[in-house]
């Protein structure tokens, strides 16, 4: 079957896996290309739980939304938001608060596109391109600066997105700039990709962050110790600390899968 390319943004290079279209086509989605689903189906054969992996990612992703709106946060700054899917940020937030404002930032243009689409007519959310290793062009963007009100509490999120970036382009610099701006009662909240427990599974790790290596985006992988340093001194982590995904303020209510302790989460707290 010929795939029709009518609804690609012009420059995108559709020969080239990309994580966000990888991503899109683990969780079900229809924006990937031959080339993303191959490369899925070679990480899948190194790494069985890849695709558990996702889920428990997103399944973080949707319990952290919820757990921000619970404590009074209604903006959010969704860097690495990736390409719509099942329970989006906006969708989450604004069950809690219709009017819950939330900016979507992607460096991916097809992300971009589709969720400019799908936001049509909602004029609490909104979606920009940006690069997280600027996060000067992000806090600074005009559209970012209209939607938010920097007086008030936000949460930034940044999900599945710092183990695209490298120590060379300063991670904790990174976060704390982005933490800078804002008030008390601000949080941070992130996923990684974290070491398997195992030898085998260390290795398989290893072979899929060797193919991540052909991407634009190459993978890093860190651990819980590297993780909380990226922190530094503008946040406070929050309980459980970093931790596995299932172990993270779990929902009774949630059908949960295995465990995934190579998915690292954490939500911390602007310190006063
Ligand atoms: C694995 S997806 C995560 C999507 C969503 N945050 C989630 O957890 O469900 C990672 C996303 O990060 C984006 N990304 C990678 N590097 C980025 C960067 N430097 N700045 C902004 N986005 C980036 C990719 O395009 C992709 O859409």
């Amino acid at each position: 079957m010929t795939e029709s390319y009518g609804w690609v943004p012009e420059g995108v290079d559709i020969t080239v896996p990309d994580a966000s279209r990888v991503y899109d086509y683990a969780l079900g989605g229809v924006h990937n290309f031959a080339v993303d689903r191959e490369f899925w189906h070679r990480a899948e054969k190194m790494f069985p739980d890849a695709r558990l992996v996702a889920r428990a990612n997103r399944a973080f992703l949707g319990r952290a939304v919820r757990r921000l709106t619970a404590l009074g946060v209604r903006q959010f700054l969704d860097i690495g938001s990736g390409i719509p899917t099942l329970g989006n940020v906006h969708e989450v937030a604004q069950e809690a608060d219709p009017e819950a404002r939330v900016m979507y930032v992607d460096i991916d243009p097809i992300a971009v596109q589709q969720s400019r689409s799908l936001l049509v007519g909602n004029p609490y959310a909104r979606v920009v391109q940006g690069d997280l290793r600027k996060p000067d062009d992000i806090l600074y963007h005009p559209e970012v600066l209209d939607l938010f009100d920097f007086s008030e509490p936000m949460a930034v999120l940044t999900v599945a997105v710092l183990h695209f970036v490298p120590d060379s382009a300063g991670p904790a610099a990174i976060l704390r700039r982005l933490g800078e701006p804002l008030v008390s009662g601000s949080h941070l909240v992130l996923s990684h990709f974290g070491p398997a427990s195992t030898p085998e599974g260390r290795e398989a790790q290893e072979q899929t962050r060797r193919l991540y290596e052909k991407t634009p985006t190459p993978l890093v992988i860190r651990s819980r110790e590297q993780i909380a340093a990226l922190l530094g001194d503008e946040f406070e982590l929050l309980p459980p600390g970093v931790a596995g995904s299932a172990e993270w303020h779990p929902d009774p209510d949630e059908a949960a899968d295995p465990p995934q302790p190579t998915v690292l989460v954490a939500m911390a707290r602007k310190r006063a």
